[in-house]
């Protein structure tokens, strides 16, 4: 969801503060949005998610572009042995929902929130055992060097697992989601949020953003082996997993 038109060739969205000020805004009605606009499916796509993190024990993981923080719930309830969970984003005041959030679900204590930019975090080098990012990405105002940052805060053998938008292949498919993107999802935004231009940038930035197959090809150059993307929902979404060569 990008207030700033989409950079021309960089399919993605402004700078970090522009960026965050939108989310800002918009923090209060976020989660009920991301219900309606998905019908319901983004909690499932967050599972799926979650789910691909594996068993390891006493993990590490970063959550960049964090928001209200429904991905790093799921991933604590999925997945037991986190040891350290840390969530990171621009914006304060999608953190204090999340934080809200946390402390509802008795979770204050299992979670490190910190607000800054995913493109230059202030982590040390190998510092987690896995990174995840979902729906965030695509606003970031430099994808490779967000993909950059992940590899290096990356432990050699982590896994990074990046949930993002994508279009559908089926070509009628398409058609009529772009419709909905272009149509519904700005009204639907508009009247629930009152922010139009959040929704209509948020139509932009998903046309703008990379297709599957070259952002595998980003995460590669970016350093990761074993690249893969899943399709969720006929392709409405997808999943990009990869992992830091072990050294
Ligand atoms: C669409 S929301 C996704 C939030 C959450 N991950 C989820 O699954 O609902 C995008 C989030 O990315 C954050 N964001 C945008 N650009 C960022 C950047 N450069 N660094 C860190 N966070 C960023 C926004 O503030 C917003 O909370």
């Amino acid at each position: 969801m990008c207030k700033d038109p989409p950079v021309e060739g960089s399919a993605s969205c402004g700078a970090p503060s522009r960026v965050g000020e939108m989310f800002d805004r918009i923090s209060p009605t976020y989660d009920l949005l991301n219900r309606l606009l998905s019908l319901g499916r983004d909690r499932a796509w967050r599972r799926r998610t979650a789910e691909l993190l594996g068993q390891g024990k006493g993990l590490r993981v970063a959550d960049l572009a964090t928001g209200t923080g429904d991905l790093l719930i799921a991933l604590l309830q999925r997945c037991p042995p986190i040891a350290e969970a840390v969530g990171l984003d621009v914006s304060e005041r999608m953190l204090g929902v999340f934080r809200r959030k946390l402390h509802r679900n008795g979770l204050a204590d299992r979670v490190k929130l910190v607000q800054a930019d995913a493109s230059a975090t202030p982590f040390p080098e190998r510092a987690f055992d896995a990174v995840t990012m979902a729906f965030g990405i695509r606003n970031t105002s430099d994808v490779g060097a967000t993909l950059g940052e992940i590899h290096r805060i990356l432990k050699p053998g982590g896994i990074v697992l990046i949930l993002e938008f994508s279009l559908p292949k089926n070509r009628a498919l398409r058609w009529c989601h772009l419709k909905y993107l272009r149509l519904g999802v700005p009204f639907i935004g508009a009247v629930v949020s009152g922010d139009r231009h959040a929704y209509r940038y948020l139509d932009e930035s998903i046309e703008a953003f990379y297709p599957p197959s070259d952002f595998c090809a980003l995460m590669r150059e970016a350093g990761f082996a074993e690249v893969s993307a899943a399709p969720l929902s006929w392709g409405v979404a997808s999943i990009y997993r990869g992992m830091k060569q072990p050294a």
